[in-house]
């Protein structure tokens, strides 16, 4: 693989032992991927943050790497930890589990990492303009970055992340390159479901799509409109149920304004039809509503916009969660901040509910509570809650997950 006078510098440890160590996993990584180069990258975003990830490997990574010096060489965040910094006693984590979670904040910080302990940095601190080469992993935030911002990165593995973040480079392969951003699969709604499509299908149809297409790319035709969260939990989804990280829906995100331009003038000729059949049984599978009682629900995932936490506490206002039940709302340092200063976290938090802020249920020890029976609106916690949690998964949507705290049970309607 080609590289540049600097990077052939830095590979002879001219420039430390992290970068060498990190440019020499990354040009491997690229040879074994066919890259004819590396590319420079405007930031990076690391999933490895997360003690749970990391474990005690990544504390004894980390640590060396700070004894040699490493520091970030462009713009770095972090993706949740294991534990929420301010309340990790209210969610019964072991005191010596949130003080390795401590260790690994205290090791980015010393190599300069943006403590944002959010899935979503696209939305603050770490915002990718068009047509920028990135260095990300973490599946939901990859398959944003890349489908509604047009910014280009592949799904990077822990630690190549961090390589990435040391040298400011990642191998030039993948979603790097124009040729290989075109769609591959399309999806075509039937109009009857296009006209009527509701707020919790976004997620509905990201599972379906993911796992149908596994990593090939997906083109969604039919949908005139969607927000900037009912893209994020469809990209959630997909990236959860596949390995998606990028789709095109037509007329919605950059490069698909026409269905042309988003399979590359090549239309595929895999062609999938989705109707309202096909929806409600994917929602049965992601977890049918049966009768009963429910422990915990959760929303927030991806991590909570603004415009959510503003429609939480709509649907909260004057109700209280039922005594046998949780509700917690994931969400980041930055949305929790805005939220509380209009009045949304009072009214949440008087509702009984309670915010876990720069985590998330998939990311914390949770045994200490027994859950049995979790209740979410997003299609990533219903793919793995499961086996992160250990709990039976109800999806529905965000007005019926209130329902539920509210009600402690769930009911088909
Ligand atoms: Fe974020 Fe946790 Fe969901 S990392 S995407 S809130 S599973």
């Amino acid at each position: 693989m080609y590289l540049t006078d600097e990077e052939q510098r830095i590979l002879n440890g001219e420039c430390g032992e992290p970068q060498r160590l990190a440019l020499q996993v990354l040009a491997k990584l690229g040879e074994a991927c066919g890259a004819e180069r590396l590319v420079e990258i405007a930031s990076a975003h690391l999933v490895a943050s997360s003690y749970q990830i990391a474990g005690e490997a990544g504390i004894e990574i980390y640590s060396r790497l700070v004894e040699q010096g490493a520091r970030v060489k462009v713009r770095t965040t972090s993706d949740p930890g294991s534990i929420d910094f301010a309340r990790w006693r209210e969610f019964k984590t072991p005191a010596e589990y949130a003080a390795r979670q401590l260790r690994i904040a205290e090791l980015l910080d010393q190599m300069g990492v943006i403590p944002t302990w959010t899935c979503t940095p696209y939305a603050a601190f770490n915002v990718p303009r068009f047509g920028d080469h990135l260095g990300w992993s973490e599946s939901s935030a990859v398959v944003f970055v890349n489908s509604v911002m047009g910014a280009r990165t592949n799904r990077l593995a822990a630690y190549v992340d961090l390589c990435a973040a040391l040298t400011g480079r990642v191998p030039y392969f993948g979603l790097h390159l124009t040729e290989n951003r075109r769609g591959e699969v399309l999806f075509e709604l039937t109009p009857d479901l296009a006209a009527d499509f509701a707020d919790h299908y976004f997620p509905a149809l990201g599972y379906l799509v993911g796992q149908t297409v596994g990593d090939k790319i997906p083109v969604i035709v039919g949908l005139t409109r969607a927000t900037f969260d009912q893209l994020k939990a469809f990209g959630a989804a997909s990236a959860a149920s596949g390995s998606v990280a990028l789709y095109h829906m037509v007329g919605i995100t950059p490069e698909a304004r026409t269905l042309e331009e988003a399979c590359g003038g090549r239309i595929p000729a895999e062609r999938i039809t989705v109707g309202t059949r096909e929806i409600t049984a994917v929602m049965e599978q992601m977890g049918g509503v049966t009768d009963g009682p429910v422990d915990v629900v959760g929303i927030g995932c991806p991590h909570a916009s603004i415009d959510q936490m503003r429609r939480y506490a709509a649907l909260l206002a004057g109700q209280r969660v039922h005594p046998d039940t949780e509700l917690w709302v994931c969400t980041n340092v930055v949305v929790e901040e805005m939220a509380r200063k209009m009045g949304y976290v009072e009214i949440i938090e008087r509702a009984g509910a309670k915010l876990m802020v720069g985590t998330c249920h998939n990311d914390c020890p949770l045994q200490a509570w027994g859950f049995r029976r979790l209740v979410t609106d997003s299609g990533k916690f219903a793919y793995y809650t499961p086996t992160t949690v250990g709990t039976q998964c109800v999806f529905a949507s965000t007005e019926a997950c209130i329902r539920a705290a509210v009600a402690g049970r769930v009911e088909r309607s």
